[in-house]
């Protein structure tokens, strides 16, 4: 008998440890899914806006990302996912848009709320905004090409009529992925809560993060961009005044960023950033509200809209990218910050799509010149202007990220090319005054033909030349260091005719940082 109980007991306890095991199992293979609306969801701090270009923020999301307008007949489509729960189908974005060119003028809520933000109105401080043009920023998430969201001066979005988004006092969570690499010192490049009517109403009236290297006001440490929490009438570090944070330095450039801001809405805030590209989220601070500037920020008196790109009173001179965000009910906990971070790195946000060393669109290329001068020198960018200058395998990461390059469809004609900086997404090669410059795409059809190239044949029977799109005759030279668009023979100095076929000709090859 003893021995039947003893046997019992044993499957009783193996069957325990059995259903323990699975127990255990279940929330990994959970969490192996989860997408950050659902861990915030899981974490009982569920999201009230979740905003994104580039893939779903819940796995059993299949709805649409945003919607785009064309130019030649002003017909509009949305772009949507490739899967539930999975990446952006920019493919029908480029199929809409082919021929043509085209802005994002909505970017949908993909939580219950319907908190659909559409591009600004007039606001106390900056006149209406236009759309961001919807190629500007090309990148692969997920091993996937989609496009993220460029923003130029006086360009933003906005919902003045949300639902669930905290109010007067209330708690909230907000994270975005934006990049160190398109950043300016205007205000305000924001995601997160404002007011309702576009204009300052004063101390607290916003919760916002802000992104960028604007420093409210000196003393600010390091040179930024840094996470900034937009309280209204300052951006704020920590709340020993403004900027002030003597141990934030900022992100510097780093390609993708990951940029938090929790507030509880009486009497505590906290920013964090992370690299979005790996690794974990590092709290800049974490403590009581702002007290400067007469207070007002304890309690915080939230509007609940919600802005992309500007300052609550519709301060556009900023610039910045955005690939997703979203805005919680309550507080989260760090815990579920941190898998939200875990699940960003995990799609692996990046600059290209893998292929190499050839001038088809995606491809990662170094190009190097071919004049006997200069056969290891490679248009690189430096200062934000296109120069030449010699890389070698000894050169630094830096160096040699300046002188990769990747593949675009001609912004202006897709039959020929253009190129994007491997290290700042979303700026292309551009000539101005028929010097070359790295700068960021800004959708103008100036900016589309001045930064589009069309390869043929080298013109000293060496690898290939560039044609500028819009001055045929002139073609990529490099030309006393300097990069231009020449003619062969001109009133130009760097027209001149001597050695025009050598410096224009240029050999296509491999990335040097794939
Ligand atoms: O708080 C900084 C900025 O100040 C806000 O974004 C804007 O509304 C005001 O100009």
């Amino acid at each position: 008998m003893f021995s039947r109980l003893r046997t019992a007991m044993l499957a009783a306890l193996s069957a325990l440890v059995t259903i323990l095991a699975l127990a255990a199992a279940v929330p990994q293979a959970q969490a192996a899914s989860s997408l950050p609306c659902d861990v915030y969801a899981a974490a009982g701090t569920p999201c009230v806006a979740a905003h994104s270009l580039v893939r779903a923020l819940y796995s059993s999301y299949n709805g649409s990302l945003y919607q785009v307008q064309r130019a030649s007949d002003s017909a509009t489509a949305n772009i949507g996912l490739l899967a539930a729960g999975g990446y952006a189908n920019a493919a029908a974005q480029d199929s809409f848009c082919s021929g043509t060119t085209c802005i994002i003028t909505k970017i949908y809520d993909q939580s219950s709320r319907h908190n659909d933000l559409t591009v600004e109105g007039a606001g106390g401080a900056g006149a209406a905004d236009v759309g961001a043009p919807a190629d500007a920023l090309p990148v692969t998430v997920g091993g996937h090409q989609v496009y993220g969201l460029e923003i130029s001066a006086g360009m933003g979005y906005r919902d003045n009529s949300t639902s669930g988004v905290a109010t007067n006092g209330g708690a909230e969570g907000m994270y975005m992925v934006t990049s160190g690499t398109h950043v300016n010192g205007r205000c305000c490049f924001d995601y997160g809560n404002a007011e309702t009517n576009n204009t300052d109403t004063g101390n607290g009236h916003m919760d916002a993060i802000n992104f960028g290297t604007e420093c409210w006001f000196s003393p600010c440490y390091g040179g930024g961009p840094w996470v900034q929490a937009d309280l209204e009438n300052g951006l704020f570090q920590s709340n020993l005044g403004y900027s002030t944070n003597s141990s934030n330095t900022g992100t510097g450039a780093m390609p993708f960023v990951t940029a938090l801001l929790k507030n509880n809405g009486q009497d505590h805030f906290a920013l964090k950033y992370g690299n979005a590209q790996s690794g974990s989220l590092t709290t800049t601070y974490s403590g009581g509200e702002p007290t400067v500037n007469g207070g007002g920020y304890s309690p915080m008196h939230q509007e609940g809209s919600i802005v992309l790109g500007t300052g609550g009173d519709n301060s556009n001179g900023s610039i910045g990218s955005f690939f997703e965000g979203v805005m919680t009910s309550g507080i989260p906990t760090d815990a579920a910050d941190d898998a939200v971070q875990a699940n960003i790195v995990s799609v692996g946000y990046g600059g290209s799509t893998g292929s190499t060393g050839s001038l088809t669109p995606g491809s990662e290329i170094s190009l190097r010149a071919t004049t006997a001068c200069c056969t290891s020198d490679y248009i690189r960018h430096q200062n934000n202007a296109a120069v030449v200058s010699a890389i070698t395998s000894s050169s630094s990461t830096l160096d040699k990220s300046d002188a990769t390059w990747i593949v675009r469809r001609g912004l202006a004609s897709s039959s020929c090319v253009s190129f994007e900086s491997r290290n700042y997404p979303g700026d292309f090669l551009r000539h101005s005054n028929y010097k070359l410059y790295r700068q960021p795409m800004d959708g103008t059809a100036l900016f589309r033909s001045d930064a589009t190239f069309c390869p043929t044949t080298g013109k000293s029977g060496t690898g290939t030349s560039f044609a500028s799109y819009n001055y045929p005759t002139r073609f990529l030279r490099h030309y006393n260091l300097n990069l231009y668009i020449a003619s062969d023979g001109g009133s130009n100095d760097f027209d001149s005719a001597t050695s025009w076929t050598d410096d224009v000709s240029w050999v296509v090859s491999s990335p040097w940082v794939p």
